[in-house]
């Protein structure tokens, strides 16, 4: 048993200050990018839209997940669902709004609740535990930042995400890795990269020049596989293996291995 403990999971937080800019996408093709390179993994939905499921399976709608186990109790091992080989996903479950109401105050000290619940999925060996959290300020998020060792604030090359920095800078990096005895830092990651847009390049250099070396080496430029991928429930990896994204996502799961080691 202390061995395991010992070997626990790398814990990989996927944020940001504003939705629709990607963190499920990269949730899902990051983790199954990471067991490509031979590792195992679980991708924890932490957000209570419960879409990281449809990009990891077809399987029909379940309404069990991580948020009616912690209400009865339950170990999280059991809510596990297999997707892809080595890589096990825990969805949030759909939840009435009575007990939506139960469990969003069970989980407002801190975040000893997702660290206990993780214990028992970890402990079935698994190498990186991905977390994909609900946009903006949240228990959730807070949660996931503070246990994390490396988080990744998702931005789009924009003046919108531009302008979310300095929030991210003044919140979210406060508390990031508070709760973790190797955190690795805090990086911001551009998704939907245009590379023949000028706004996108300036916006980039200018993250760049901001961030130094806090911007992730890697974008994922936009790729229309990404969002078809999602229309067939599948990851951008399994859908169009050779394509932009899916190649931007093997790459960022060799600098997230390197950064971690
Ligand atoms: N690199 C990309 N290229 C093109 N479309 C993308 C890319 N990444 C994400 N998308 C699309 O953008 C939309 C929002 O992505 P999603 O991962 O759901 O964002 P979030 O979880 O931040 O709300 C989805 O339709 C998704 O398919
Ligand atoms: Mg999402």
């Amino acid at each position: 048993m202390l061995g395991k403990s010992s070997k626990r999971p790398k814990r990989i937080a996927i944020v940001s200050p504003k939705g629709g800019v990607g963190k499920t996408t990269v949730t899902a093709n990051l983790a199954e990018a990471l067991v490509a390179l031979g590792r195992r993994v679980c991708a924890v939905d932490l957000d209570a839209q419960n879409a990281l499921q449809f990009h990891l399976s077809a399987d029909p709608v379940n309404p069990e997940g991580l948020a009616s186990a912690t209400l009865r109790g339950d170990p999280w091992k059991n809510g596990t669902r297999d997707g892809i080989e080595n890589l096990s996903f825990l969805p949030y479950g759909f939840l009435s709004e009575t007990h939506r109401d139960r469990f969003e105050h069970a989980v407002v000290d801190g975040q000893a609740w997702l660290a206990e619940g993780l214990s028992t999925v970890d402990a079935k060996g698994v190498d990186y535990t991905v977390f994909d959290t609900p946009p903006g300020p949240s228990e959730f998020q807070r949660a996931a930042v503070e246990l994390a060792d490396l988080v990744l604030v998702v931005v789009l090359p924009d003046a919108a995400s531009f302008i979310t920095v300095p929030t991210v800078e003044r919140t979210i990096e406060t508390y990031a890795g508070k709760a973790c005895d190797q955190f690795r830092g805090l990086f911001f990651l551009v998704n939907r990269m245009n590379e023949g847009r000028v706004l996108c390049r300036d916006v980039q250099a200018m993250l760049s020049q901001r961030l130094g070396n806090r911007l992730v080496p890697v974008a994922v430029r936009f790729d229309a596989a990404a969002e078809e991928a999602l229309a067939a429930q599948q990851t951008v990896l399994a859908y169009e293996p050779n394509g932009r994204a899916a190649t931007d996502f093997d790459e960022l799961a060799a600098w997230v291995e390197k950064t971690l080691r």
